[in-house]
């Protein structure tokens, strides 16, 4: 299928698709907070944050003081041992769980001025998921999957943007088959078209390659380079896997809930170089 795709620029002077000159845009309804100048150039940014689990001799603290920046039309990693954080963080900038202490920037909205209705709008509007079992419904189609998250908001899909998606994706006519009629990677790549499909400011994917073999592995991870070089989206990703990571333009360590390194055009060598130096 060949797709013509228009183009409009973006800050960067690069050219978008039409649908993503729409990414910066503000949330409709939401108030943005004007106490202190936010950096926009960021997709989203953490202030030191903190979240404790539990209280007494069960507490634990699964954030601890972390500040971190996610760039728009980057592609971020995010390592660090078992229980480091890493879920905890991507749930907590996603405002699918709340904070004790900090702030949390989306764009340049703070999810603590928002109430219960306006989170779910922000999450729904501009946050996609891709979770490691790829959570797609089993009696729909591949291509009825990408769209459900557009037909529970009751939202027409824009089709210029949709046919991109699904140029993109790969799936040629496998698009009309059920998810067991298809491959661990064919999967996850549905799972991250459904979460492209919405257009949203940032995709947060937690470990979207730990359930595949290496070679549906690299698919996916190619498919995501894809998005962020063609499409400029953003997108924050947890893995475990040095080579998943050398796909991204930048790691972010943690341990014990601490940002403890940060490594920028990351190479598998690298990043396994920095994993030993803090015993992971
Ligand atoms: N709902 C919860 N209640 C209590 N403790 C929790 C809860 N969720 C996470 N934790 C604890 O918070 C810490 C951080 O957990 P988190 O899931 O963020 O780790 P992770 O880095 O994603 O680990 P993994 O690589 O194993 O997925 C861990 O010690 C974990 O046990
Ligand atoms: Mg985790």
């Amino acid at each position: 299928m060949t797709t013509v795709v228009t183009t409009s620029s973006n800050q960067r002077g690069q050219d978008l698709p039409v649908p993503f000159a729409r990414l910066g845009r503000n949330l409709r309804g939401v108030t943005t907070t004007t106490s202190s100048p936010t950096d926009t150039s960021t997709a989203a940014h953490t202030e030191s944050v903190t979240k404790v689990y539990g209280a007494g001799d069960t507490l634990v603290t699964a954030l601890d003081n972390v500040s971190v920046a996610f760039e728009r039309s980057k592609f971020t990693a995010i390592m660090g041992p078992s229980g480091s954080g890493k879920s905890t963080l991507m749930h907590c900038v996603a405002g699918l769980d709340t904070i004790n202490t900090g702030r949390i920037f989306v764009g340049d909205i703070d999810l603590s001025g928002l109430n219960d209705k306006q989170l779910t709008r922000m999450r729904r509007d501009t946050i996609g998921f891709v979770f490691q079992a790829f959570n797609l419904v089993p009696t729909l189609t591949a291509l009825e999957n990408i769209t459900l998250p557009m037909d529970l908001a009751g939202r027409a899909p824009d089709q210029e943007w949709l046919d991109t998606i699904v140029a993109t994706v790969g799936l040629g006519d496998r698009l009309s088959h059920r998810p067991s009629e298809l491959s661990g990677g064919q999967q996850q790549r549905v799972a991250v078209a459904r979460a492209l499909a919405s257009q949203p400011a940032i995709i947060f994917a937690d470990e979207p390659t730990g359930n595949l073999d290496s070679r549906s592995g690299s698919e996916i991870l190619e498919f995501m380079r894809t998005a962020v070089d063609k499409f400029a989206q953003t997108i924050v990703m947890v893995t475990h896997d040095p080579l998943a990571a050398s796909y991204a333009d930048r790691v972010v360590f943690l341990v014990d809930g601490k940002v403890v390194d940060d490594l920028q055009s990351p190479t598998a060598d690298s990043v396994i170089d920095r994993m030993k130096s803090f015993g992971a």
